[in-house]
């Protein structure tokens, strides 16, 4: 519900749980009031202090006042250059080369449903409500205006903004964020989601110290190294206890998250595309639309906010057709065959697959041009007839006939220079005449900032999607942007092109969304390099690493279900000893923890014994009865395994909370282990469960206050799974 008060100028959002409130004060000034739990609204600005502070300059209208400083003030979109020494949210340039930005608020509009941004990832939802504020620099003629998306169910409040100028000189905008949220205290922890290529998204807290601590990415994409989604919490919070705020941005390209602990001890958020060779021109009347950012404050620990923003995620970002039905079990054959692959041996594998109870094969890397290592062959997207004779056409159908559906990998955006298309077009490669290219994975990037570049790639892959049934596509990109400029930009516009990449990428998936309504696409990045909600809009699912292990993917799921709920977490059992790491884990451990995520096998299934194949029709069909449980249920993190080396548990729950899918999975062994008695969560206390089908049942009061004894397992890396359904008679424990 959105609220506004004329007499004071306060604006109050309200979502079930919690409130969000600004004023905008007898300056026009937009101050910041209130963010937390649900409170009942008023004048929250009567928290503010007003104090003559050393060094905290005070703006013209105030006069001689000295206790009205934008310095000290909580402040909701952080102005540049005008006195407030802290972050900023926006940067401008004007012709004469002044760079002060001093916005003031000038009215509103309310509107039922959620807002849309042109070109770019959002939120959606009917049931939602909008706050648009206007706001003005005066002296530049520029606008701004901020939007707010409020969803009430999901406690959600989305956040952009959009830059107009409204003058006759063209303005260059250094920075405009997406975000900016200020805190009345300093006494929080700041969690961020860090790593590197094959062990993504683990968690790092800390408290703030005085100062700017920021995660960014400069690599063109979201990155493996640091994940656009923060949290900041009470210093006690845990999974149960404690305010906690998170904030997510929907971008997929160079962010920034910075949080600033001030010299009064107030906080600072700011998020949203990174300043870095970030220079944006607008000419008369052009707008710029600063990414969606969205926020979840939890006044009851990180399980409520995950389970708030999987839900958000699932009902309202996610456009899935595929959603309310179980997406297909793949098998894909990287892991299996690398390059070194033929339509026979592809075939053989799918043979050996189907009767297993696998529904779709994924062909992966190595089917078009000259690919035949990472050397050569991106960008031309025709069949490797070597290969695969009579292509497709005569490939998909022997796939279908064994009762699969077939997929394809694809990398879109890349470029090698061993490549036909290379060769016609070197000028559509990222990259600057007289500068040798930088490599990586010896590919270069295509300059997706191009209408004609993509067009290219849109009908070379419409022509492959043309040439067969393909249900799904694997959208890869397998490196980090370098020497970013553009052969198709004049020199003064250099800076919009990391930039306009992204909305390129964004122009193409949309295109693909709309022309192929029932394609799933799972996006890749070297496994989990661009895991952020941005893709998420585009592709439901996202292949969650790279690392396969099912011992780091403990550690790399527990950390991505912060933020993402497990249905878009790829997720596949592969061969051992594991190809990241040569662990070797039981292949039963493997599935319980694959299934956790969008299951499926990665691994050559005519190399398997009936013993592995009978266990593999186990975990499927374990898989098929409990994915609606997996995928739409609650998720609790029982464990941490960054803390807990003997064991990592989870838990699926019902929305009704009469199931439930219990995980386990042990590290590696020391004698005389201890006992384990895991306490459940989410049950309803007053339901007696039946476990794992036995006689016995327990309340559910029980098996969250008091446990369930885990049976001692010996050997490294064991697991069980325990399935709970509610029972209507008393419990007999
Ligand atoms: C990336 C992906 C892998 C695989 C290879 C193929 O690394 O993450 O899953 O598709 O590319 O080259």
């Amino acid at each position: 519900m959105i609220a506004y008060d004329k007499e004071s100028m306060v604006f109050t959002l309200h979502t079930c749980h919690t409130t969000y409130q600004m004023k905008a004060d007898a300056y026009c000034v937009l101050l910041h009031t209130y963010y937390g739990p649900r409170i009942s609204g008023g004048d929250l600005s009567n928290l503010i202090q007003y104090t003559d502070r050393g060094f905290s300059p005070n703006p013209g209208e105030a006069g001689h006042c000295r206790t009205y400083s934008l310095d000290t003030l909580p402040q909701e979109y952080s102005s540049c250059g005008v006195g407030d020494f802290r972050i900023p949210s926006i940067e401008l340039e004007l012709e004469d080369g002044s760079r002060i930005a001093d916005f003031r608020y000038t009215g509103f509009e309310i509107h039922k449903g959620k807002y849309t941004l042109e070109g770019l990832p959002a939120f959606y939802g009917d049931q939602a409500e909008t706050l648009i504020l206007f706001l003005e620099d005066t002296a530049s003629q520029v606008g701004l205006e901020l939007y707010y998306g409020v969803f009430e169910q999901y406690d959600l409040i989305t956040r952009a903004a959009r830059v107009v100028n409204k003058g006759t000189v063209p303005v260059r905008l250094h920075q405009a964020s997406s975000l900016c949220l200020d805190f009345q205290r300093s006494d929080l922890d700041l969690i961020t989601f860090d790593g590197r290529h094959v062990m993504e998204r683990c968690p790092n807290r800390a408290p703030l110290r005085p100062g700017v601590q920021r995660v960014s990415s400069v690599r063109g994409t979201s990155s493996h190294q640091h994940n656009p989604f923060v949290i900041l919490c009470d210093h006690d919070a845990n999974e149960e206890y404690g305010l906690c705020f998170g904030a997510l941005l929907l971008y997929s390209g160079n962010f920034e998250a910075a949080v600033e602990r001030s010299q009064f001890e107030n906080t600072r958020l700011v998020m949203g595309v990174n300043p870095y060779h970030f220079c944006y021109t607008l000419e008369q009347g052009e707008v710029f639309t600063a990414p969606e950012a969205a926020l979840i404050c939890s006044p009851c620990g990180f399980t409520r906010m995950s389970q708030q923003f999987h839900r958000a995620i699932r009902q309202a970002l996610l456009r899935d057709a595929h959603q309310d039905r179980r997406k297909p079990v793949l098998v894909n054959n990287w892991e299996a065959t690398h390059f070194d692959f033929d339509a026979e041996k592809l075939v053989e594998i799918a043979k050996e697959s189907a009767p297993l109870g696998i529904e779709l094969f994924v062909m992966d890397d190595g089917w078009f041009g000259s690919r035949d290592s990472d050397l050569g062959g991106l960008g031309d997207w025709s069949v490797n007839q070597n290969k695969l004779p009579g292509g497709l056409e005569a490939l998909v159908p022997r796939i279908n006939q064994l009762g699969m559906q077939f997929g394809l990998w694809i990398e879109p955006e890349m470029i090698n220079e061993d490549s036909a298309l290379y060769r016609a077009h070197p000028d559509w490669a990222l990259g600057m005449p007289g500068r040798a290219h930088t490599r990586g994975r010896s590919q270069l990037v295509l300059d997706f900032s191009r209408a004609d570049v993509r067009e290219h790639i849109y009908q070379a892959l419409q022509t492959v999607l043309s040439s067969a049934n393909i249900v799904y596509l694997k959208w890869d990109m397998n490196r980090s942007l370098s020497e970013v400029w553009s052969a198709a930009i004049p020199a003064s516009r250099q800076g919009e092109v990391y930039h306009r990449y992204v909305l390129g990428l964004y122009d193409l998936l949309e295109r693909f969304h709309q022309d192929y309504p029932g394609l799933l696409i799972e996006g890749c990045s070297g496994g989990g390099g661009r895991f952020d909600a941005g893709m998420l809009y585009y592709t439901p699912q996202i292949w969650c690493s790279d690392n396969t292990d099912a011992i780091d993917r403990l550690r790399i799921q527990y950390g991505t279900s912060f933020c993402y709920p497990v249905c878009t977490m790829g997720a596949h059992v592969s061969a051992v000893p594991n190809e990241s790491n040569e662990r070797i884990t039981p292949l039963k451990t493997r599935g319980v923890v694959a299934m956790s995520g969008a299951f499926g096998y990665e691994m050559d299934l005519s190399k398997t014994t009936t013993e592995e194949k009978e266990l593999i029709v186990q975990q499927i069909h374990t898989y098929k009865a409990h994915w609606k449980l997996i995928h739409q249920g609650d998720y609790y993190r029982l464990t941490d395994p960054f803390q807990n080396q003997a064991y990592t548990a989870w838990e699926h729950v019902s929305q009704d909370r009469r199931e439930a899918l219990v995980s386990y999975v042990t590290g590696s062994i020391h004698a005389a282990p201890p006992f384990v008695t895991l306490r459940l969560k989410g049950l309803d206390p007053q339901l007696c469960y039946q476990v794992n089908g036995s006689e016995e049942s327990y309340r559910g009061d029980v098996l969250m206050l008091a446990g369930y004894p885990i049976p001692m397992m010996l050997g490294d890396y064991q697991s069980l799974q325990l399935y709970l359904i509610a029972k209507d008679e008393t419990a007999s424990q």
